[in-house]
C-alpha cells in the first residue's frame, strides 16, 4: 500500500471515529439503562414496573445516564420520575406509551424535581383520551371531576424535551409547574379539535421556559400561560386547530403571581378559534398584574378574534360580570400580525373598568375577512391603544368612545364618566 493511501485510510477512520465519538457525546449518556434489562419488553405489555425499576437505577447513577426504550406500543398505568437525581439523566422514548382508557387521579406521566433532564427519542406519549373526553362536565359544573394530564413538568430546572409527540390527551396534555429554564424544541402535540380542554402546554409559576419549531393540534388552547409564568419565549410554533395562545385565564384565584416577559414570535395560527389573547377573570376577588407582553409576526389563517384583550372572560357564565377585573394589564404591543379573520370583531379588547390596560401598542396589522360578509373592525373599552404603521382594520375607531376618568390612588384607577 503506498504512503498516500495509507494515511488516506488512516485519516478516514480517524474522522470516523471522530464522527462517532461526536454522535455519541451529543446524544447519550456515561451509562445506558436499556429498558430490556428490567423485565421481557414485548410491545404490547405492561411496562410501568420495568420503567419504575430503570428510572430508580438511572436517577441514582453518578454518572450521566440514559433510559432507552425501544420501538413498539407499550401499556403504562402511571409514571412517576422524580429526582433529584446524581446526574444528567436522559428519557429516550422510541416507541408509544399508552395510557389506560380510564385513570383515576389527575396525572399520568410525571417528572418532578430534575436538573438537566433530556425527554427524547421520537416516541408518543398517547393519552388514549376519546373515552375520558365524553366525561369532562367542566362546560357545567364549576368543581369538575379532574381527568388526568398526560404530562407534568413539576419543578424542572436546565432541561429539553425535544422529538416527541403528545396524542390524545385525557385533559391538558402537558403541564409546566415551578420549572425554570426549561425548553421545548420540535415536538408535536395532536388531538381533535372538539375535545374538550386538551390544552396543548400550560405553564404557571415558572421561568425561562422556551416553546420553539413545535406543532399544536388540539381542542382547547394551544400553548396558555398562567400566573406566574415570567420570560416565556414562544417563536416558530403552528397551532391549530385549537383556541390559540392565550396569556390566562388569570384572576379567579387569590394569591395568583404576575405574568412579567412573553414574547411570541414568528408563530402561524390555522382556523383557531382566537389568535392571541389575554384573558382574565372578573367578578373576582384576586387582584394581580400581567405586564411586558410582545407579539410579533404572527400570521392568522381563517382565524377567530385574531387579537383579543377579554377581561370579561366568564366561560359558562361561572362568574359576576358586573364587577370589573382586578387584573391589571400593561406594555402590551401586537406588532407585525396578517392574514385572515374569522369573525367581524378581529381585534377586540375588553378592559377592566377598574384597572384600564395601559401603554398597549399596535403596529402593522394587515387582516382581511375570511368567510364573513361585510368589513371587519376593532373594539376597545377601557384602552387607548397607541398605534403605528399599517392599520387593517383601522384600530378603536368606534364614533363613540367614553373618556376616561382615573385617578392615581396607587395604582390607577379609572371609571367611565
Ligand atoms: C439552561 O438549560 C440548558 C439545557 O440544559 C443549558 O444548556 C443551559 O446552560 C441552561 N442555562 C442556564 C442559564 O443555566
Ligand atoms: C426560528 O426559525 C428560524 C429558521 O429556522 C431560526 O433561524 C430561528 O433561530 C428560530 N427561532 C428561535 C427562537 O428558535
Ligand atoms: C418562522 O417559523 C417557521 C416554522 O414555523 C420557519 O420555517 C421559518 O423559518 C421561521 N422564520 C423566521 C424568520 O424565523
Ligand atoms: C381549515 O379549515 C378549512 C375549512 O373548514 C379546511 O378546509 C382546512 O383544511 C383547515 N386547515 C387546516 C390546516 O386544518
Ligand atoms: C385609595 O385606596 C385605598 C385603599 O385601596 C382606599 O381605602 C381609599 O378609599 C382610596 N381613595 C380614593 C380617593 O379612592
Ligand atoms: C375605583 O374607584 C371607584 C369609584 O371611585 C371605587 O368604587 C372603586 O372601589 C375603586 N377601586 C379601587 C381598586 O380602588
Ligand atoms: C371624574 O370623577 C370625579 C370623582 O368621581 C368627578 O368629581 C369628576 O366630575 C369626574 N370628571 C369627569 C370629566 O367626569
Amino acid at each position: 500500500m503506498s504512503r498516500i493511501k495509507l494515511s488516506f485510510l488512516v485519516a478516514t477512520i480517524l474522522t470516523l471515529l471522530l464522527l462517532a465519538f461526536t454522535v455519541d457525546a451529543q446524544s447519550s449518556a456515561d451509562v445506558v439503562f436499556d429498558l430490556e434489562a428490567y423485565g421481557n419488553i414485548v410491545p404490547g405489555t405492561d411496562i410501568t414496573t420495568a420503567l419504575a425499576n430503570a428510572w430508580k437505577d438511572a436517577c441514582a447513577s453518578g454518572r450521566s445516564s440514559a433510559i432507552v426504550i425501544p420501538g413498539g406500543t407499550f401499556e403504562v398505568r402511571e409514571g412517576n420520575f422524580a429526582g433529584p437525581c446524581k446526574n444528567r439523566i436522559d428519557f429516550q422514548l422510541g416507541g408509544t406509551l399508552r395510557a389506560p382508557k380510564a385513570l383515576p387521579g389527575d396525572n399520568w406521566i410525571i417528572f418532578a424535581h430534575i436538573d438537566r433532564l433530556t425527554v427524547s427519542g421520537g416516541g408518543v406519549f398517547d393519552g388514549q383520551g376519546k373515552e375520558a373526553w365524553g366525561k369532562n362536565d367542566c362546560h357545567k359544573r364549576i368543581n369538575c371531576a379532574q381527568l388526568p394530564v398526560s404530562l407534568r413538568f413539576n419543578f424542572i430546572t436546565n432541561s429539553i424535551v425535544t422529538r416527541i409527540t403528545s396524542l390524545d390527551s385525557k385533559n391538558f396534555h402537558i403541564n409546566v409547574l415551578g420549572c425554570n429554564n426549561l425548553t421545548f424544541h420540535n415536538i408535536n402535540i395532536i388531538a381533535p379539535g372538539n375535545s374538550p380542554n386538551t390544552d396543548g402546554i400550560h405553564i404557571g409559576r415558572s421561568n425561562k421556559i422556551t416553546i420553539t419549531k413545535s406543532k399544536i393540534a388540539t381542542g382547547d388552547d394551544c400553548i396558555s400561560l398562567g400566573d406566574g409564568s415570567r420570560q416565556i419565549e414562544v417563536a416558530n410554533v403552528t397551532c391549530g386547530p385549537g383556541h390559540g395562545i392565550s396569556v390566562g385565564s388569570l384572576g379567579r384565584y387569590t394569591n395568583e403571581e404576575p405574568v412579567e416577559g412573553v414574547l411570541v414570535k414568528n408563530c402561524t395560527m390555522i382556523n383557531t378559534t382566537n389568535g392571541v389573547r389575554i384573558k382574565t377573570w372578573p367578578g373576582s376577588a384576586a387582584g394581580g398584574t400581567a405586564t411586558d407582553m410582545h407579539f410579533l409576526d404572527i400570521i392568522m389563517v381563517n382565524v377567530g378574534n385574531p387579537i383579543l384583550i377579554d377581561q370579561e372572560y366568564c366561560p359558562w357564565n361561572q362568574c359576576n360580570r358586573q364587577v370589573p377585573s382586578k387584573i391589571k394589564i400593561s406594555k402590551v404591543s401586537f406588532e407585525n400580525i396578517r392574514g385572515s379573520s374569522a369573525t367581524p370583531v378581529a381585534i377586540k379588547l375588553i378592559c377592566s373598568r377598574s384597572f384600564p390596560c395601559e401603554e398597549v401598542k399596535f403596529r402593522d396589522i394587515d387582516l382581511t375577512p375570511n368567510g364573513i360578509t361585510g368589513p371587519i373592525t376593532s373594539q376597545c373599552t377601557n384602552v387607548r391603544p397607541i398605534v403605528s404603521g399599517k392599520q387593517n382594520p383601522k384600530i378603536c375607531a368606534s364614533p363613540y368612545q367614553p373618556p376616561l376618568n382615573c385617578s392615581l390612588n396607587n395604582s390607577w384607577n379609572c371609571s367611565l364618566s
